[in-house]
C-alpha cells in the first residue's frame, strides 16, 4: 500500500516514477481500506469500485468521528459563526453591525470593493522579482550615494519595515471581525497578503544591501521622528484590538471609524508619502533602482489600499449619519493635521538640506496639499486652501500600470500549480 513515507525518500520516488504507471485497477486494489464507508452515498457506485470501497471495521477513534459527524447541530450558534439562518437578500448587506450571512460573497451590493480585490489580484508581484545587483554595488561603492541619500534610504527602510506590519496586525487583529460585509472582507484579505508582501520587500532590500537588520528594524522604536509615526498609529489600534471591543453603540462605532480614518487616511494616507516620494526621486535620477522600483509597485498598492479604506469610510458614513456628528468632523479634522505635522518633522528630520532635488519645505507644501485631498475625500473642508503639488510626477507614477513599463529586470517566473511535484 501507498503511504506519504514513500514520497519522503527520494530513492524510492525515483524508482517508483521509473516504474510504469500501473493500471486504475491495480491502485483500486492498493487502496483497500477506506476509512470512512460510502454506503450512504446516493450515486450507485460502479461495479468495479463496490468490489474495493467495502466498509471497514470502524476503530474507536473513527467510531467516536462518526457519532460527532452524526451528531452535528447544522444550525449552531448562528451568531458566533455569522451564519444567517436564510438566503441572504442584498438590501440586508452593510459595513458594520450587519445581522446577515457572511458567508455568501454574493449577491454583491458593493461592487466597488469586489473590483478592487479584482484590480489588487491583477497587480500581483513579488519583491525577488526585482533585480537588485545594481543597487548593491551603488549602496557598498563609497562614492555611489551622498551622506544625505543614504540616510533618506535608510530612514525609508526603517520605518517601512514595521509600519507595514503595524498596518497587516491592525487589519487582521482588529478591523476585520468588525467590518460585517463579505465583499468588503475578500478586498481585506487580499490587502492584507499585500502587506505581508511589502514587509517582505522591505526585508528583502535590508538583506539585498546587508544593511544591519538590528538597527533597521527597531528605528520604530529608536528613532524619535519615525517613533513617533508608529506610536500615533499604534495608539489608534488599541481599542479596536481588544477582544472585548463591540460594533453597535454609537460611541463604539465612532472607535471603529477613527481607526479606520487613522491607518488608511493618516497611516496608508499620509505617513507613507515624504519616504515613498524621497525614494522615487531617487529612482528618477537614476540611483538605488531596485529599491525605488519595489517602492513603485508598493505605492501603487498603497494607493489601492486608501482608496478602498476612503470607500469604507464614506459609506459607513451614508448607512450611519448619525455617527457624522459636527464635533466628530472636527475630531477627523484634527487626526488629519496630527498626521501631517508628524510628516513633515519626518521630512525635517529626513532631510537637513536639500537633497534629490527637494527639500524640507517643498515636502511639507506637499503634505498641505495631500492634507486637503484626505480632507475632502471625506467630505470635509480644505484646511490649507490654494496648496500647490511641487511633486506632480508622483500622481503618474501612482497611475502607473503593471503592463506599462514595469518587468524589464524581472528575475524569476511564478511557480503554478502545474509546476508542482508529486
Ligand atoms: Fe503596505
Ligand atoms: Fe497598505
Amino acid at each position: 500500500m501507498l503511504s506519504w513515507d514513500d514520497f519522503e525518500q527520494p530513492s524510492q520516488q525515483q524508482k517508483k516514477s521509473a516504474e510504469p504507471r500501473p493500471a486504475p485497477e491495480t491502485l483500486q486494489q492498493e487502496v483497500s481500506e477506506p476509512a470512512v464507508s460510502y454506503e450512504s452515498h446516493s450515486a450507485p457506485a460502479s461495479p468495479a469500485a463496490q468490489s474495493t470501497v467495502t466498509t471497514a471495521p470502524a476503530s474507536d477513534a473513527v467510531a467516536a468521528a462518526r457519532a460527532a459527524v452524526a451528531d452535528l447541530d447544522p444550525a449552531p450558534g448562528l451568531e458566533e459563526l455569522e451564519m444567517g439562518a436564510a438566503r441572504i437578500q442584498v438590501d440586508e448587506k452593510r459595513i458594520i453591525n450587519c445581522r446577515a450571512d457572511l458567508n455568501q460573497l454574493v449577491p454583491f451590493k458593493y461592487d466597488w470593493a469586489w473590483q478592487k480585490y479584482l484590480d489588487g489580484c491583477a497587480n500581483h508581484w513579488m519583491p525577488q522579482e526585482v533585480n537588485m545587483n545594481k543597487d548593491v554595488s551603488m549602496w557598498k561603492d563609497p562614492e555611489g550615494l551622498t551622506e544625505d541619500e543614504r540616510r533618506i534610504v535608510e530612514y525609508s527602510l526603517g520605518y517601512f519595515s514595521t509600519a507595514d506590519s503595524l498596518v497587516a496586525n491592525n487589519l487582521v487583529l482588529a478591523i476585520y471581525r468588525h467590518i460585517t460585509n463579505p465583499e468588503c472582507r475578500q478586498y481585506l484579505l487580499r490587502q492584507s497578503f499585500e502587506e505581508a508582501i511589502h514587509t517582505h520587500a522591505y526585508q528583502y532590500c535590508v538583506e539585498s544591501l546587508g544593511m544591519d537588520e538590528g538597527e533597521v528594524f527597531n528605528m520604530y522604536r529608536e528613532v524619535p521622528s519615525v517613533a513617533k509615526k508608529a506610536a500615533w498609529s499604534l495608539k489608534h489600534t488599541q481599542a479596536i484590538g481588544d477582544p472585548n471591543f463591540k460594533t453597535g453603540s454609537v460611541e463604539t462605532d465612532q472607535e471603529l471609524l477613527r481607526n479606520l480614518i487613522a491607518f488608511y487616511a493618516v497611516t496608508e494616507g499620509i505617513f507613507f508619502y515624504c519616504g515613498f516620494t524621497q525614494i522615487l526621486s531617487m529612482g528618477r535620477r537614476n540611483k538605488m533602482t531596485g529599491v525605488a522600483e519595489q517602492f513603485q509597485y508598493i505605492l501603487r498598492d498603497e494607493s489601492m489600499h486608501l482608496n478602498f479604506g476612503i470607500d469604507v469610510i464614506n459609506q459607513i458614513k451614508l448607512e450611519n449619519p448619525h455617527l457624522w456628528t459636527a464635533e466628530f468632523q472636527q475630531e477627523v479634522t484634527q487626526m488629519i493635521l496630527e498626521g501631517m505635522e508628524l510628516e513633515v518633522a519626518y521630512a525635517r528630520d529626513t532631510m537637513p538640506r536639500g537633497v534629490l532635488g527637494m527639500n524640507a519645505n517643498m515636502m511639507e507644501e506637499y503634505l498641505h496639499f495631500i492634507a486637503n485631498r484626505r480632507l475632502s475625500q471625506l467630505g470635509l473642508k480644505e484646511h490649507f486652501p490654494g496648496a500647490q503639488n511641487p511633486f506632480p510626477w508622483m500622481s503618474e507614477i501612482m497611475d502607473l500600470r503593471k503592463e506599462k513599463n514595469f518587468f524589464e529586470t524581472r528575475v524569476i517566473e511564478y511557480q503554478t500549480g502545474g509546476a508542482l511535484q508529486w
